[in-house]
């Protein structure tokens, strides 16, 4: 095969044949991002063709929020699932927000609705309502303030009160009520991914493999983050990775993020215990290519909810 400086990049991933099938869709969409001034946002767990090959801004739900603000193409596609692309549709109001498939769900974003949220506050009159970015424009237009993985435990401190609800996300609230003082009321949505991690599964892991370092993220039951060495976002996990290099690593969390940060890690042995998100998944080359091609499924948003969740976006972007 002559040398292709994209396959360069995942050959340690994808084996030769495998390529073989994607190329012509990769040589597409770069001439089809050049045509249409498109920029593609790729979160961490999509395949490394796609975050490797085609995309040109990679990162966790925050890095993608605040890149999306920056962005100056005309067309934003985004390899990521539902709410990331209203999100970066409610940072980028004029642009073309494209999602190549509109099935690209959350189990997080549709455990809760703006109902529940007039509940939660008729029932704690005066609280703050924290969203975590994973969750519709509709919910993030009831909450006062959005929050990420990345961000969560400066966002409840930030707002000054001995007392927030946070949603959807049991477990990260529950995980961020360890690190502060301030109460934190909780619902009961979970990750489908992170939910199956268990603590028992993480101890058989150290055991298995001696001197592993152990990374978890917050989405996962607090007993399996307390097994864990290190917790964070995504983006967090990859910099720990980069940085502090540790010989054998596992990451506890979508099973192509190993994937992708090992090749931007070649010494390090990744140990993966595998756990897929179905709804990433759905992203694939071939509608993203699609999407480009035929300029669909454009997102778009309630004018009702627009004001009201933007501003939670940005109140949660102008914390530090
Ligand atoms: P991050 O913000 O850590 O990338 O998490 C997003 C997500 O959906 C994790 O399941
Ligand atoms: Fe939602 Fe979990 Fe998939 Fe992240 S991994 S998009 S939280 S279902």
């Amino acid at each position: 095969m002559p040398f292709d400086p994209v396959y360069d990049r995942v050959a340690q991933v994808i084996p030769p044949m495998e390529w073989a099938t994607m190329q012509d869709d990769v040589r597409a969409i770069q001439a089809l991002k050049r045509d249409r001034r498109a920029v593609i946002l790729a979160h961490n767990y999509q395949t490394p063709e796609i975050f490797h090959g085609v995309a040109d801004i990679m990162g966790d739900s925050l890095a993608l929020a605040r890149e999306a603000e920056k962005s100056n193409a005309d067309v934003i596609l985004v390899a990521g699932v539902h709410f990331m692309a209203e999100t970066a549709k409610l940072m980028n109001p004029t642009k073309t927000v494209l999602i190549p498939d509109t099935r690209a769900g959350c189990s997080l974003a549709e455990s809760i609705t703006p109902a529940d949220i007039a509940l939660l506050r008729a029932a704690h009159p005066g609280v703050p309502v924290i969203a975590y970015v994973n969750t519709s424009a509709a919910v993030k237009a009831a909450s006062d303030i959005c929050c990420t993985s990345g961000n969560a435990k400066r966002v409840v401190e930030s707002l000054d009160v001995p007392k927030v609800i946070m949603l959807p996300d049991e477990y990260l609230a529950q995980n961020i009520a360890r690190e502060t003082e301030v109460k934190i009321i909780a619902w009961a949505g979970h990750c489908e991914v992170h939910e199956r991690f268990t603590a028992a599964e993480i101890r058989a892991l150290r055991q298995s493999h001696p001197g592993v370092v152990i990374l978890a993220h917050p989405e996962c039951p607090p007993e399996v983050v307390a097994e864990a060495d290190f917790s964070g976002s995504t983006a967090v996990m990859a910099d720990y990775v980069s940085t502090n290099q540790p010989p054998r690593v596992a990451l506890i969390t979508e099973c192509s993020m190993s994937d992708n940060i090992s090749l931007l890690n070649p010494n390090i042995e990744f140990v993966r215990p595998c756990n897929l998100c179905p709804h990433m998944k759905r992203i694939t080359l071939k509608n993203i290519r699609a999407a480009l091609e035929t300029m669909q499924t454009e997102v778009v948003i309630d004018p009702a909810h627009f004001a009201p969740a933007r501003r939670a976006v940005e109140r949660m972007l102008a914390v530090r």
